[in-house]
């Protein structure tokens, strides 16, 4: 199969030993089965030319790898909460097979908290993470007895209220830290630069005092958070995020005499191979990074706290579009297909940032032969920027064809953006497939459904169609 790796071979990983490639392989034939089976079960067809597809094996796998990997640093007993950013992949059936993996909930909002306490994640595995935490927020984060790191003096200064009307409140609180480290390839993404706006920005003047006071000052506060940034960072730099972290931590507790910081959450944001199958960096080898540039946080004095995303999913998602036509511009193959601005946004708006991977099926949803030919793979939407790959090398796409955008697991069609009113695709986990035996094997779970017409009319104000009319038009709400 072409999926057009060439776009970015210096993403690719080191080529790899046997059991990569055969996690390879596994993956990329799991993959095949699914598109032609979701072709042959109807998922997939004229009158529904976009799904997405999650590969609920591939998911798991990477949950038991994530546990793995810390399980295999960190001294045996030491408290590890896999937070799963929910941001990633805010679907309700997602969370619950990731909690039924092990894995907990990092929420950012009262919706993804929702989603987190939807798929069942008790609120002793979940922790609340935002920069704009409202009042009500953070009340119903304590009487739930979810963990919070307070992202700013301001905000402690509401948790300060709140832990005094509620001095039992089960909920571990921490701060938020900026350790300032710099940024990565993606300026979007980097969370540790000197002007971020998250968290306390470390080496300011005055700030790291001003933290060492306000836990000596709050006996209640035992956590301490740091997210050095996500796709793009090096691991170094990640590591040398988590290292700051740890040496407050240190500085914090010889200077309260105790361990007052018992817990470490030390983010996500491992980075994402989108050039090939291969999953590299592995949560394996980032633990090992960490090991090796801050030993004491695995020695079993700090519980630990992760806030994967991306790595999670990513790899085990896909979108699978139509071509509805196919055309020929100033000399170039154009597949107009069904996926575009609304499925894969930060693609279609930062091309250079965020290649993704294009397969080329048959109408039948079979792997498409053929040579390779330079063309465009376009999106639906009425604006020409809206394209999922351009001059991409591919087996010609012809009308009736599918283009399937890879690793689009998290941060993709599960984060629609509904330019041109285009709706939501149904989502599918699949299970099965991969033994090449291609006798329709492969099982279909609904994750999510299609966004309905009605739907996207009543979510574009239709119940209050003449409300900017008739009688306000005349005089508008206390006009005469
Ligand atoms: C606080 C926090 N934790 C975790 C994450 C997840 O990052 P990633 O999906 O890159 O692992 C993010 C991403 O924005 C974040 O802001």
């Amino acid at each position: 199969m072409s999926d057009g790796t060439d776009m970015s071979g210096d993403l690719g990983g080191s080529g790899g030993s046997d059991g990569r490639d055969a996690e390879r392989a596994a993956r990329a034939a799991r993959r095949d089965e699914a598109v032609r089976a979701a072709v042959e079960q109807g998922l997939l067809g004229p009158r529904t030319p976009i799904v997405g597809l999650l590969d609920v094996a591939g998911i798991r796998e990477s949950a038991a790898a994530l546990r793995a990997a810390f399980d295999a640093v960190a001294a045996p007993g030491t408290p590890v909460l896999h937070a799963f950013a929910v941001k990633a992949s805010p679907l309700v059936p997602v969370l619950r097979l990731l909690h039924e993996a092990g894995i907990g909930a990092e929420v950012a909002s009262p919706g993804e908290l929702a989603l987190a306490r939807a798929a069942g994640v008790p609120a002793e595995r979940t922790v609340l993470d935002s920069p704009a935490k409202t009042p009500d927020e953070l009340t119903e984060a304590l009487s739930l007895g979810i963990a919070v790191n307070a992202d700013n003096p301001q905000e402690l200064a509401r948790l300060d209220a709140l832990v005094k009307a509620s001095p039992d409140t089960a909920s571990p609180l921490g701060i938020r830290v900026n350790p300032q480290v710099g940024g990565g390839s993606i300026e979007a993404l980097s969370t540790a630069t000197a002007t971020s706006k998250f968290g306390v920005a470390l080496r300011d003047e005055g700030a790291r005092a001003w933290v060492v006071r306000a836990y000596l000052d709050r006996p209640w506060l035992t956590r301490l958070h740091a997210h050095t940034g996500s796709q793009g960072i090096p691991l170094a730099l990640m590591a040398e995020g988590v290292r700051e972290t740890y040496a407050l931590a240190e500085e914090i507790n010889e200077r309260a005499g105790r361990r007052q910081v018992d817990t470490l959450d030390i983010g996500g944001g491992l980075p994402v191979n989108f050039a090939s199958d291969e999953t590299t960096p592995t949560y394996a080898e980032y633990a090992r990074v960490l090991r090796e540039a801050v030993p004491g946080l695995f020695d079993g004095r700090y519980g630990l706290v992760t806030e994967f995303g991306r790595s999670l999913l990513a790899k085990h998602g896909t979108i699978v579009a139509r071509v509805e036509y196919a055309k020929s511009a100033g000399g170039r193959p154009v597949a107009v297909t069904h996926a575009g601005v609304q499925v894969a946004t930060r693609t279609v708006y930062a091309p250079g940032a965020w290649p993704l991977r294009i397969a080329a099926y048959s109408g039948k949803g079979r792997p498409k032969e053929g040579p390779d030919v330079v063309q465009d793979v376009a999106g639906p939407a009425c604006f020409a920027g809206d394209l999922l790959a351009a001059g991409r090398a591919l087996p010609l796409l012809e009308q009736g064809d599918y283009a399937a955008a890879l690793d689009t697991g998290a941060y993709y069609f599960a984060h629609h953006y509904a330019y041109n009113s285009l709706a939501r695709p149904a989502v599918y986990g699949f299970a099965g497939g991969g033994d090449g035996d291609g006798n329709g094997s492969v099982a279909f779970a609904p994750v999510r459904r299609e966004q309905a017409i009605e739907e996207i009319v009543a979510e574009a104000g239709g119940e209050y169609g003449d409300s900017l009319t008739g009688a306000f038009r005349r005089g508008g709400a206390g006009g005469s």
